[in-house]
């Protein structure tokens, strides 16, 4: 079950009826200078403005660190939020509700209101669970608690609970409909539905708002299964979700570090002990989607791991997981634990000073990759070195580039001794690398740039009869593809503008190249902006002609593609 995808027109609508200007402003006051609006820039610290903010082209660039986007990258970045939720408060400043299309009959009748309802029910559980471990039904889950070190204000900011070991505790009282909705009953085959969590330590799921969207129970003895998780429902996603998220943030909005743990009982346990940081993966691997969440909040993960074979593996797993998220600035430690130790025993065992002191000292991850790769590998022969590149490869090239990608490469190549390992570098970074690295320097501009860069700076250009003449097959240059994609795209889209032109391209391979287009500084008065671009466009398709002409009659053997755009250039020419 989902909750509907928001549909791109809605998406698109959003994103013209909105002011940029009035929407930043409404965040960070800004001033007025010449066509553009700018402040000091809120992604990076700085003295003078350099964070610039354009009413037409319904964007905002800041010089300084680069950072860019349109109104609904500006509030997942601002407030940190996700895509939907940047959607959701988008609509919300502008005073519209967030359509969603739904997937199927079966969701179709779920509308907002069945959502607000669900989370009314979640929430309505865990009062009454947190009331049965107050009663006397709870007496024994107390003591449980009690005996595995839980005190009272943990109990509290954690809302934990206690399930009643009987079948129908909720069904009596709640809709049972919404119960089996919420994943909190459970329908058998004989049809009978009965309570999900029965005699079990409740642990609620809350989501970065605080809202409760599923729980974990845990027995209170030695029979299994050990702990029960909500199924995945319309507010469940487990892979997205991370146990423990809300109660952090509460206590400190930007922790310098947060801990990545195994188990709920890690987090209530060093909570106990003063340790505010940690989360736990809900019983799957670290996801990078676990990864992408934790770094909204902090520039810092420490990920802890079990010290035996299973736990080095998973170790090893989350490297690819957290590897692409690895942009410059960001910090991954990996801590192991001793043997048959976890956070909750140890803290116990060894005190709370000398656990954090784990946390501070845990390996950073480029010690820990490169010696977990060339563990088994004997360095000292050639063979174990060229194993050495070919294990750790793989992952080095997930990384973004940047600085920290650079240095990885570097020392690959210290450790294996390869003195041309510049050719290990594929082609992706070389791309990257050839790529107009910054918009503002005045870089040749080709006649090419100057078309791409007008057409996404005033999408209407698209519609010139020139464009719609274009015979793309003889037009050869740089960046040709990227053109007609753009061309394309405003075709279908018909955007009203460029932002709503980028929101297209968010995410994907183009979307930084129609950036830096997007914010090129191109000089051009207003009313000249159509003919300069006409005259670039021929330009171009001369030059293009020209060349593949050139191309084409300096070859010995043609195919027959080749042959007639030979034959159409030569038409062309005269
Ligand atoms: P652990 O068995 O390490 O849990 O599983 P724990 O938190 O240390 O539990 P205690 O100390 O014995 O009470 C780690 C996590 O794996 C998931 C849970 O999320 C758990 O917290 N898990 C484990 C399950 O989902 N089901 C299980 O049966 C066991
Ligand atoms: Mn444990």
């Amino acid at each position: 079950m989902s909750e509907g995808r928001i549909p791109r027109q809605f998406i698109d609508d959003l994103l013209v009826r909105v002011d940029i200007v009035d929407l930043i402003d409404a965040h960070l006051p800004l001033k007025k200078t010449g066509a553009n609006f700018v402040a000091r820039c809120p992604f990076h610290t700085e003295k003078t403005p350099s964070f610039s903010v354009n009413r037409d082209k319904q964007f905002y660039h800041c010089f300084g660190c680069g950072a860019s986007g349109n109104a609904i990258t500006f509030l997942m970045e601002f407030n940190r939020l996700d895509f939907v939720e940047a959607i959701e408060d988008l609509a919300a400043f502008v005073g519209v509700d967030v359509p969603r299309e739904s997937f199927s009959a079966q969701t179709s009748p779920q509308k907002k209101d069945d959502l607000n309802n669900l989370y009314q029910l979640m929430e309505q559980a865990a009062q009454f669970y947190t009331e049965q471990l107050h009663a006397k039904a709870g007496a024994a889950a107390q003591d449980y608690l009690r005996r595995r070190g839980v005190g009272e204000q943990v109990l509290r900011d954690y809302r934990l609970g206690y399930a009643p070991d009987a079948w129908q505790s909720l069904s009596g009282r709640f809709n049972q409909q919404a119960l089996l909705d919420a994943g909190l009953s459970v329908k058998n085959e004989a049809g009978h539905v009965y309570d999900r969590f029965r005699g079990r330590v409740m642990f609620p799921i809350r989501d970065k708002r605080g809202r409760i969207v599923g729980f974990g129970g845990r027995v209170l003895d030695d029979s299994l299964p050990k702990y029960l998780n909500s199924p995945e429902t319309s507010l469940f996603h487990k892979g997205r979700e991370v146990y423990g998220l809300y109660e952090l943030l509460k206590k400190n909005s930007k922790p310098a570090q947060i801990v990545l743990v195994e188990g709920y009982m890690d987090v209530v346990a060093l909570a106990e002990y003063g340790i505010d940081n940690a989360v736990a993966a809900l019983g799957t691997a670290a996801s990078q989607a676990h990864a992408e969440l934790l770094f909204r909040f902090s520039a810092e993960l420490v990920f802890c791991f079990d010290g035996d074979r299973a736990g080095r593996e998973a170790a090893w797993r989350a490297m690819d997981a957290v590897f692409p998220c690895l942009r410059d600035g960001r910090q991954v430690r990996i801590m192991l634990l001793p043997q048959d130790e976890d956070p909750d025993s140890l803290v116990r065992k060894e005190g709370v000073e000398r656990f954090r002191a784990r946390m501070r000292e845990a390996q950073v991850l480029s010690d820990y990759f490169f010696a977990e790769a060339g563990r088994d590998l004997q360095l000292t022969s050639l063979e174990g070195r060229a194993q050495l590149v070919g294990k750790t490869r793989p992952y080095l090239e997930k990384l973004p580039a940047g600085i920290f990608r650079e240095m990885m490469f570097a020392r690959l190549k210290t450790l294996s001794d390869i003195s041309h390992l510049d050719v290990l570098q594929n082609e992706a970074t070389l791309n990257r690398n050839v790529r107009p690295a910054n918009p503002h320097a005045k870089g040749r501009m080709t006649s090419a740039r100057m078309a791409i860069a007008l057409l996404v700076q005033n999408p209407k250009l698209a519609m010139r009869p020139e464009l719609q003449e274009i015979d793309w097959s003889t037009l050869v240059f740089p960046g040709v593809e990227l053109f007609r994609h753009i061309v394309e795209a405003i075709l279908a889209q018909k955007p009203a503008n460029t932002a709503v032109l980028l929101e297209s391209y968010r995410d994907s391979s183009e979307e930084k190249s129609v950036k830096a287009l997007a914010f090129l500084d191109l000089l051009i008065a207003p009313d000249n902006i159509e003919s300069v671009f006409c005259d670039a466009l021929a330009s171009l398709i001369k030059q293009s002609a020209e060349n593949e002409l050139e191309r084409l009659l300096s070859k010995k053997m043609l195919t027959p593609d080749e042959k007639e755009s030979l034959r159409k250039l030569l038409a062309f020419k005269k």
